[in-house]
């Protein structure tokens, strides 16, 4: 992953060398942080890098600092307007990922989330947006998903992430490419980094929101597309461990991963083929082209970074 030339930090913009904290940052040894993702979509023809959802990511960023009791006197369009300056100040022309970051900045011992110094940072750096080329082997993880009452999942925190990674690796070290969590109560809540959607005789369904997941963006823009452009309701509700053994077709949902299809679950391929399944292809077509300004419908998913001031 590429070195940025230009980041956000500590209310400026500074060459990337220049953003460092200190190692009693409490953040650093707490985990006490929470975070966003966003892409951005480079279109050639119109040359115009697109900011997927913006506003919405950063909704989320205030409402995972409310939970974290980090008040930031900070609102959306202000973040939305540091985050436009940065992508200009870097003169990004491919597609990128914007990683902002509020974390407890103060320098000193103890757990606690109460009268310390939330600070925010950004930065942003190349990664393609190509769609998958093909789906994933999938398997469900021997980790549980935290619950809401004790880590809860709906806020982006940055701690929390070491349950995600446990189950990656573990995933990984036993030959899948990503896992699936279940719930403590059993039920199927999302994958390490990702939301599920699953086919199943004609109906799209997902887990819902008090299933310890995070209230995924793309889940959202899924929705809409399966509502909008292919006239399919989705439908939330608990997902059994052994309806994804029987499914017709299943997928993976998130701004990193975009639309990922899974080809097999525990060894058994999706639908009995492990091929990609129409929805899934129909949902992947129109997120690709929504996601670089190429789709009417959606065309207010995206903001132009450059807008009038390029050239
Ligand atoms: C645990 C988890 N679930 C779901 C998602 C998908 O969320 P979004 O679509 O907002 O990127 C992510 C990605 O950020 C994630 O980390």
């Amino acid at each position: 992953m590429s070195k940025p030339e230009y980041v956000y930090f500590q209310g400026d913009y500074v060459p990337f060398d220049e953003a460092k904290v200190s190692v009693m940052t409490h953040a650093l040894n707490y985990g006490t942080g929470c975070f966003e993702g966003i892409r951005a979509y480079w279109n050639e023809a119109h040359q115009e890098l697109y900011l997927l959802k913006m506003a919405e990511h950063f909704e989320r960023l205030l409402q995972s600092a409310r939970i974290l009791h980090m008040p930031l006197q900070i609102s959306v369009e202000e973040l939305c307007t540091i985050a436009l300056g940065l992508i200009r100040r870097n003169g990004f022309k491919q597609d990128v990922y914007l990683r902002p970051l509020v974390y407890l900045a103060d320098e000193l011992l103890g757990a606690r989330l109460h009268n310390l110094k939330a600070d925010l940072t950004m930065f942003a750096t190349p990664m393609s947006g190509e769609p998958a080329a093909h789906g994933i082997k999938a398997t469900v993880s021997s980790w549980r998903r935290i619950d809401d009452n004790a880590m809860p999942a709906r806020a982006k925190i940055t701690g929390t992430y070491v349950n995600s990674s446990l189950a990656k690796t573990e995933a990984s070290h036993n030959g899948f490419d990503d896992a699936i969590f279940l719930n403590t109560d059993g039920h199927v809540s999302e994958a390490s980094g990702m939301n599920l959607f699953l086919v199943r005789k004609g109906q799209l369904i997902t887990p819902g929101v008090q299933q310890n997941i995070l209230e995924g963006v793309t889940r959202q823009a899924v929705m809409r597309i399966a509502k909008e452009a292919l006239d399919l309701e989705t439908l939330e509700r608990p997902v059994d461990r052994t309806e994804l053994y029987v499914c017709d077709e299943m997928f993976l949902c998130g701004t990193g991963a975009q639309i990922l299809p899974v080809a097999s679950i525990d060894h058994r391929p999706v639908g009995g083929t492990g091929g990609v399944g129409p929805v899934t292809r129909h949902v992947m077509d129109h997120y690709a082209r929504a996601v670089r300004g190429e789709h009417p419908r959606f065309a207010d998913w995206v903001t132009p970074a450059y807008g009038s001031t390029h050239n």
